[in-house]
């Protein structure tokens, strides 16, 4: 398939052999209210005028494309631009969701909002739309989460939202979404579910991509404003998929050969502990899809590892596997190490201190770039910052 045919989903939620809905009976009435006022919403000018006009004012929109000199002379290859989705208000790409989804909310007159967080990044965003919409914010958080994200729990609870501690499992993503889910199930009335990633059951995968697509419409219009051309090399992390969609998205309809790269956690290395779903992972039903994700022969989920909680999920968005299985998009992966090394190094060469998240995307950047002549372009999605992430860097790094 050429990138221009490219369609996805068809109209019942699938992605090649991916996606669909794969829900319990209980939660059919509320994915298909949800997909009938997402298909109304979609079509209608004055949600989407709402929409922007607070991407721009509140969120902070357009975020900047910046030419990341000092570090691409470092490298010694392509010219390396950040896409500075750090600075969206709230910290990360997230909030561009929450928004998206805060109005359905607003739309469907939900007053109750429940969402899972893995960094907290979710999970502050939503509380934050909570906040400016008056509605009523729970959001279920993994117990080892909570531990080593401790300043956005303190965020959430500051913006009015309840934070629920989640003990079963690992105590990580997965466990929080499982049980937001059996939340939806058990209040389906008045709860609105602001999933955080592309993810989940359909319309989610496909209406997450929707809010996130704003980054690559951005940056497309800023790399050519910029360098007056489209970048060679575009990359973004992949936890659940929701930046690096937003990024891939708009560059898929391109006849010009654009090499899109998503970037797993490799974890400890892939052969230990890893979160790399699209290259270790096989085809199962996880929270509501049909995606890949990391399982033994038995098709029990196993346990997944990154340092960064945002990429800490044993499965990855729908729409990855299919672009993946197309040959659209490539997959690769960084180890724990190799992001922190990255983060390291664009703290002291460019002054941005980035989400762990986001330093896996880094780490690629800088190695391909050093495999690419000068007057390359490599487009970085730098999908939030790392004030989350000072713990796990203090006990990690060597500061002295
Ligand atoms: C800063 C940041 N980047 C990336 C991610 C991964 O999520 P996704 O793959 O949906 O972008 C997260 C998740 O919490 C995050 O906080």
């Amino acid at each position: 398939m050429t990138k221009s045919a490219y369609t996805a989903p068809d109209n019942t939620g699938h992605y090649g052999g991916f996606g669909g809905k794969f829900i319990p009976e209980t939660l059919l009435k509320n994915a298909s209210d949800l997909e009938q006022e997402y298909a109304k919403a979609k079509k209608d000018p004055a949600f989407w005028d709402e929409y922007t006009k607070l991407l721009r004012n509140y969120v902070g929109r357009p975020t900047p494309l910046y030419h990341a000199e000092n570090l691409s002379r470092k490298i010694g290859g392509a010219q390396i631009y950040l896409k500075r989705e750090d600075l969206c208000h709230t910290g990360a790409h997230k909030i561009n969701n929450a928004l998206g989804q805060a109005l359905l909310a607003k739309r469907m007159a939900k007053k109750r909002i429940i969402a899972e967080t893995g960094a907290g990044q979710h999970g502050v965003a939503t509380a934050t739309v909570c906040a400016l919409f008056n509605l009523n914010c729970v959001v279920y958080m993994g117990a080892e989460d909570i531990k080593r994200q401790a300043p956005n729990v303190a965020r959430m609870k500051l913006l009015g939202a309840e934070v629920r501690p989640v003990e079963s499992g690992t105590k990580t993503l997965k466990d929080a979404t499982s049980e937001a889910i059996r939340d939806w199930i058990n209040n389906p009335e008045e709860t609105f579910y602001i999933i955080g990633s592309v993810v989940g059951m359909h319309p989610y995968p496909m209406m997450v991509r929707d809010f996130q697509a704003v980054i690559g419409r951005e940056t497309k219009q800023q790399i050519i404003e910029e360098a007056g051309r489209l970048p060679d090399v575009i990359t973004a992390c992949v936890g659940g998929g929701s930046n690096a969609i937003g990024m891939f998205y708009e560059f898929l309809d391109q006849s010009k050969a654009i090499e899109m790269v998503g970037v797993e956690a490799a974890g400890e290395g892939l052969k230990g502990l890893n979160a790399a779903s699209l290259t270790k992972g096989k085809k199962g039903v996880l929270h509501g899809a049909m995606m890949k994700i990391l399982q033994d022969d038995y098709g029990q989920v196993t346990e997944a590892h990154s340092i960064s909680a945002g990429l800490d999920y044993p499965g990855v968005g729908p729409e990855h596997c299919y672009l993946q299985e197309l040959g659209l998009v490539d997959y690769t992966s960084a180890t724990d190490t190799e992001a922190l090394d990255a983060l390291k190094q664009l703290a002291t060469t460019e002054g941005i201190i980035c989400a762990l998240e986001s330093a896996h995307a880094i780490h690629y950047a800088t190695v391909r770039a050093k495999e690419m002549s000068k007057d390359s372009i490599l487009v970085v999605n730098l999908s939030g910052r790392g004030d989350k992430d000072m713990d796990t860097i203090m006990k990690s790094i060597e500061l002295d």
